[in-house]
């Protein structure tokens, strides 16, 4: 497994004021970790607030929830990746299931912020995800496949490239309902087979993160399911206590460590 990351968007939640807040609460509890990184995604308005904050600590990142495909212009109300750059994001999320299903975004507009954000220098993490009435007509793979495919189409250097990915599907965003660790496990694998036909054996360094009401208490589960390299939380990372348990969650790694070292 790579290096776990736990990130957390916030969607449109937490103004500058309270993301100070939780910013200075989190990083009191949680001193600098070299087994796991935490990727923010604050609205655009607080990206340069929660960098401040984080003050260049390399086991945390900030990203942007969206930019625009274009790099400048006038398109009112949006922000290019450029701008998210300049403001301290080093990541931004295409095309999560907010972006597709409530503001109807496209694969093909997917496609075109992904090459934005190679343009400014920032990772894209793709998110893609089968609805609820595709995953019952057996569709998920199909739809997964077809939106991994769509958003890296357009990437000038895919090879030399170091996107992630997270497989959010829709039904579990925001829900209550997760899906199983094998049922997480099951479509990873099918996402990181994709990743290899598109890049080779450079696949396995991307990042495949599972989203969809992942919390404390289903992260250790799912973190320790084949081929999840993270998790990606909304609702139960708005909360600073909630978030710190799910980054304080125990890896594999380290329990089997601390078994060897107590000789059991
Ligand atoms: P949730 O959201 O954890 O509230 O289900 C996840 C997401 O939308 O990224």
């Amino acid at each position: 497994m790579n290096h776990p990351i736990f990130a957390a968007n916030w969607k449109m939640n937490h103004g500058p004021s309270e993301a100070r807040a939780f910013m200075k609460t989190f990083l009191t509890q949680y001193p600098r970790h070299y087994d796991r990184t935490i990727i923010f995604f604050p609205p655009a308005a607080c990206i340069e607030t929660v960098d401040r904050e984080v003050d260049g600590r390399s086991d945390i990142l900030v990203g942007a929830q969206n930019i625009h495909w274009e790099d400048q212009g006038a398109f009112t109300g949006e922000i290019s990746g450029q701008i998210a750059r300049d403001a301290g994001a080093t990541v931004v999320l295409v095309g999560h299931s907010e972006r597709r299903h409530v503001f109807g975004e496209t694969d093909e507009e997917t496609a075109r912020k992904c090459a934005a954000a190679e343009r400014a220098g920032l990772r894209p993490m793709l998110c893609v995800g089968e609805k609820l009435e595709e995953r019952e007509a057996g569709k998920t793979e199909e739809v997964v496949l077809r939106q991994l495919r769509a958003g890296f189409s357009r990437l000038a250097q895919m090879d030399a490239f170091n996107p992630l990915v997270a497989y959010e599907p829709v039904w579990a965003i925001g829900t209550g309902r997760t899906a199983t660790a094998d049922d997480a496990s099951a479509t990873h694998g099918v996402i990181r087979e994709e990743l290899k036909a598109i890049v080779g054996d450079r696949a396995r360094a991307i990042p495949v993160l599972y989203g969809g009401s992942v919390n404390a208490g289903n992260a250790p589960a799912l973190l320790s399911a084949p081929d999840v390299d993270g998790v990606l939380v909304g609702g139960a990372s708005l909360d600073a206590g909630s978030w710190i348990s799910i980054v304080r969650t125990r890896l594999t790694a380290e329990i089997a460590a601390e078994e060897l070292a107590s000789g059991e």
